[in-house]
């Protein structure tokens, strides 16, 4: 079955959408580079790279389809940050933004009884879960730590552990 036109474009956005979060994060990870914050700037590249993998992924869905994959300018990100906390705290709601993007194709493919997007799309659904809980957890732990210095070399150290 032919890929609808529409679902084609919102992935295409969507491949857009995934590559501009790893612009996001990338820039993100310069800015904790910048701090000193070596941990965090290793969450941050791999969380990049993560990124990737979800807009190559969805670059192989659209050809496995027969569908072709268009490449958009990809928006330049933010660059300065007052704190780690606040990183965090924009990265859970950017996050929530791609959830609601994913939902809303899958809401589209189910209309269109796209069964097989549909079931593509799943895997984004199960990955959003854990990109939310991720992200949330070390906003939280960073609410916690609040000015205590201390607390933010810990979790740097354990955020340098992350592996890609
Ligand atoms: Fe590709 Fe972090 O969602």
């Amino acid at each position: 079955m032919l890929m609808n036109e529409r679902i084609q474009e919102l992935i295409n956005d969507q491949i857009n959408y995934e590559m501009y979060s790893g612009y996001i994060y990338l820039s993100m990870a310069a800015y904790f580079e910048s701090e000193n914050l070596k941990g965090f700037a290793n969450w941050m590249k791999i969380q990049a790279y993560e990124e990737l993998k979800h807009a190559q992924k969805f670059f192989d869905y659209v050809n496995e389809r027969g569908a072709r994959v268009l490449l958009k300018s990809i928006q330049a990100p933010k660059t300065e940050w007052i704190s780690a906390k606040e990183v965090f705290k924009e990265a859970y709601e950017h996050e929530k933004n791609v959830t609601a993007r994913i939902y809303n194709i899958a809401d589209y493919a189910i209309e269109l009884k796209d069964h097989a997007t549909v079931s593509f799309l799943n895997w984004y659904a199960d990955e959003q879960v854990e990109e939310e809980a991720n992200t949330l957890e070390i906003l939280q732990k960073l609410e916690k730590i609040g000015d205590h210095m201390q607390g933010l070399f810990m979790l740097d150290s354990e955020l340098s552990k992350r592996e890609g």
